[in-house]
């Protein structure tokens, strides 16, 4: 596993949600933070319906409302709790969900 901090706790807006793109050895990565208050939940941007990513904005990932992810491409909504999809073509599925880790206001994944 490697750990790999993003940003701080106070970069990511509340509700809000950010995207990265960042290189690890031979691997380039898209992830994605989803903060409502304290809690910081982590994802892959790919979504469960092609593998593309989710956001055609940079880092917007949520719903208007900011209560659910919306996968732009095709309106797939998932759950920010778990990353389960609830409407749209990969309802059943999930986003591959990543640790996250905040340590001294910054905020990690592991993958
Ligand atoms: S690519 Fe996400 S809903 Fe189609």
């Amino acid at each position: 596993m490697t750990r790999r901090v993003l940003c701080q706790l106070d970069e990511i807006p509340d509700p809000g949600s950010r995207g990265f793109d960042f290189r690890e050895g031979d691997s380039l990565h898209s992830v994605f933070v989803v903060r409502t208050g304290s809690e910081v939940r982590a994802y892959e941007n790919a979504c469960p319906h092609t593998g593309g990513p989710l956001d055609w904005v940079p880092d917007q990932f949520l719903t208007r409302e900011k209560d659910m992810i919306l996968c732009a491409t095709h309106g797939a909504l998932f759950r920010i709790e778990d990353g389960h999809c609830l409407s749209g073509p990969c309802v059943g599925e999930d986003l591959k969900a990543l640790p996250v880790f905040i340590e001294r206001g910054a905020v990690a994944v592991e993958f």
